[in-house]
């Protein structure tokens, strides 16, 4: 039983194998007690975590301890009586008032895993043992109803929240902020962990020690990133790759999310996750609902690896769908960087011929296929195929390219308008715009309104028009904007405020729809790279270009920085031309493949130009990716060294059934006369003996673990590969 409910205690304890979560019912607030390493039992609130000094606050508890909810330890704190820290729930009603005051109705136990309705979300499979707790609570006067939904998936590992709001009143009232996880913790001997980035440079991972008072991270951009991705974790100040612990969250949405930690002036961190309440404001009707979207909470006590890949675990197997979620997928080539918008039959079929060669299993076509797009100045929205570029359309192209034993793969930019297209002006009405203001456009473009119904099936429509005429098995979905003045033409006054939130409600509806209609094809997401990278893209795409910047060196902190949370198997990473087309850097084709190797494998530059001693080097890595991309993918990830703190990095992987291990290891810049690093493996068999597949050399698991193997740093632009085998 992973739920457990002592009606007597008035207590709730989540169990999954190795971690406990526990909170009481205290005066009818909903008291967080618990969460970390597995216990059986959690004493009373009212014994736990003692205060001195509780001065100011209003004594809402009487005969309690502690005597107010403004230092009661909360699950779901609300706005207005007081608790005067940050809330979970912030609401203003007809009359006025700002105060809701929710009490404890009721909780039900379900035997599987429920989810948000309309919004991605975690799923069970067949061998999951997955149970959700329903907790209820009300506010008679107001006439609001909150249900708090703790999922837990007890072998994983991994526990989520999710929230419902219900308008039980007459009359409508205005959400202003709802988390989707809150709770509040004993001390602040922690730093806060999250990723921060930009374009071309996604997914740095920032440590640093609470403060007293607000520290957060957001996305008010109408997409999730790049500036940081939907991700926060509390580390204790101690904590390690593989010790201590760590508190993550991982939200499951692709819109404007808030994360942080207010550290109140007890030290206490109320750690919370949800919507973003800045320019947030939800009109709920009567009798109307609103989810916050799931937020996935992996909890270690063994350091931020084990973190990692518990949220590795969930993502891959419960997170990802479709049929392309446990098999291997295409070694590609994209034109982008090989051509960019100049190509046409010719061009695109010699490099299908060089890829062919190599055992490449697919060409993608990337952008400028379509309208009169040469450049990036028009033509978004008109999806119609440029027969000056390619006169036997996109049905004759992909014939001629699976006659070359290739797949065919198409870019599409679906949530996008130019203003010089013939949709445009067709629909001058259908962009994201607020009347009386410049309807401003970033790379030439603006945003298509979806939070429009007609504007969703227009989407879908040539969507499905273009893959089922076209022999397309996978598609590229591009965002390259995020919004400005972000208004639709068709909501009240009232209602602009939601137009962040209707437009996720939106892209989620069409790729639901799009997904399903076609469960053939593989998508693969992308907002001028990591702009959009996060669990809830995932939910429809199970891959995501990592970024636009394609040079081995910054790759190698991009892939670790996303690494630390999503799955390689994620992320797209590509081999490209040197000099870097971003950074003008020269790496050696070796370190560009082994970069590429653990991620969705492909290339990205001009093939059919390459060198023989590069197209050698290229057939022989496709060759070791056919072999041991499932490793990568499948396998269990522990990071040996970071490039975030020095020169070199190391990234082992141990296949799902532990027989064969992988180190890749990289160094960016050699020292002289300078000891070897050691990188002592993780996750071996201490008994069993292992040989090193190159050398045929027999090592025990406990000598690779506690001796370790040795990486040479002397020489710039290095890269290994070693694969170790069970005997
Ligand atoms: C941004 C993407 O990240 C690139 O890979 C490429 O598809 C361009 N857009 C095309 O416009």
């Amino acid at each position: 039983m992973a739920i457990i409910v002592n009606e007597q205690t008035n207590q709730f304890y989540l169990h999954t194998k190795n971690t406990s979560y526990a909170f009481e019912v205290a005066h009818g607030l909903l008291a967080h007690s618990y969460w970390g390493k597995r216990v059986n039992e959690v004493p009373p609130i009212a014994e736990l975590y003692p205060l001195t000094g509780d001065n100011l606050d209003a004594v809402d508890l009487p005969g309690f301890k502690p005597h107010s909810s403004d230092v009661l330890m909360q699950e779901f704190p609300t706005y207005g009586s007081c608790d005067l820290r940050t809330p979970a729930f912030h609401a203003v009603y007809k009359d006025g008032s700002p105060i809701t005051k929710l009490s404890y109705k009721g909780y039900k136990v379900y035997n599987e895993k429920l989810r948000p309705e309309g919004l991605p979300s975690t799923y069970a499979n067949e061998d999951d043992t997955a149970e959700t707790l329903e907790i209820e609570l009300f506010d008679e006067l107001k006439g609001v109803t909150v249900y708090l939904y703790y999922c837990v998936f007890e072998e994983k590992d991994i526990m989520t929240r999710f929230v419902k709001v219900v308008n039980n009143s007459a009359d409508r009232f205005t959400v202003k902020s709802l988390m989707s996880f809150c709770a509040d913790f004993p001390h602040m001997n922690y730093d806060m962990m999250n990723q921060h980035g930009a374009w071309a440079r996604e997914a740095h991972i920032e440590r640093k020690p609470l403060f007293v008072g607000m520290q957060e991270v957001d996305s008010k951009r109408g997409a999730s990133g790049p500036n940081h991705t939907p991700f926060v974790a509390l580390a204790e100040r101690e904590a390690t790759e593989t010790a201590g612990d760590v508190f993550g969250l991982c939200l499951v949405y692709s819109g404007n999310w808030f994360g942080g930690a207010d550290v109140d002036r007890h030290f206490r961190p109320r750690l919370m996750m949800g919507l973003n309440p800045f320019n947030f404001e939800w009109q709920l009707e009567a009798g109307e609902s609103l989810y916050a979207p799931e937020v996935i909470m992996s909890y270690s006590s063994e350091g931020i690896g084990l973190m990692t890949r518990q949220f590795h675990n969930i993502i891959r197997k419960n997170v990802c769908r479709g049929k392309f979620r446990d098999t291997e997928r295409y070694v590609l080539i994209n034109n982008w960087e090989a051509t960019y918008m100049n190509f046409n039959e010719e061009k695109l079929l010699a490099i299908a011929d060089a890829a062919a060669e190599l055992g490449v299993d697919m060409l993608v076509l990337d952008d400028g296929w379509f309208g009169k797009r040469n450049a990036d100045n028009c033509s978004l929205g008109d999806w119609y195929v440029n027969t000056e570029k390619l006169p036997s359309g996109l049905k004759g192209l992909g014939e001629k390219i699976n006659a070359k034993g290739l797949k065919f793969g198409l870019w599409f930019e679906p949530e996008m308008i130019s203003p010089d297209s013939d949709l445009y002006r067709a629909h001058p009405d259908w962009c994201l715009h607020t009347e009386g203001r410049p309807r401003t456009v970033s790379r030439h473009q603006l945003t298509l309104d979806l939070t429009r119904q007609d504007v969703c099936d227009y989407i879908v429509e040539f969507l499905s028009k273009t893959l089922s005429e076209n022999p397309i098995a996978y598609v590229k979905w591009d965002m390259n904007r995020h919004f400005s003045e972000a208004g639709s033409a068709l909501l009240a006054a009232d209602n602009q405020r939601e137009v962040a939130h209707r437009y996720m409600l939106g892209l989620y509806s069409v790729l639901e729809r799009v997904t399903t209609a076609f469960p053939d094809v593989l998508f693969e997401g992308c907002s001028s790279g990591g702009g959009r990278f996060d669990a809830g893209m995932l939910h429809y795409m199970p891959q995501t270009w990592s970024s636009d910047d394609s040079d081995a060196v910054e790759r190698l902190y991009i892939q670790e920085g996303l690494g630390l949370v999503y799955p390689f198997c994620t992320m797209g990473a590509h081999i490209s031309a040197i000099p870097n087309h971003q950074i003008g850097r020269n790496t050696p084709i070796k370190l560009r493949g082994q970069v590429a190797l653990p991620g969705q494998f492909g290339f990205e530059l001009d093939l059919s130009k390459m060198s023989d001693e590069d197209k050698a080097a290229s057939k022989e890595l496709i060759k070791t990716y056919k072999e041991y991309g499932e490793v990568f993918h499948r396998g269990d990830f522990y990071k040996l060294a970071s490039i975030f703190k020095g020169q070199n990095s190391a990234w082992e992987f141990v296949s799902e059934d532990k027989n064969t291990v992988i180190v890749m290891t990289y160094n960016i810049q050699g020292k002289i006369a300078v000891p070897s690093k050691v990188l002592k493996l993780q996750g071996l068999d201490a008994k069993a003996r292992y040989e090193e597949v190159a050398t045929g050399k027999i090592y025990g698991g406990d000598t690779l673990m506690n001796l370790g193997i040795f990486q040479n740093c002397d020489r710039d632009q290095t890269s290994d590969m070693r694969v170790f085998k069970k005997i």
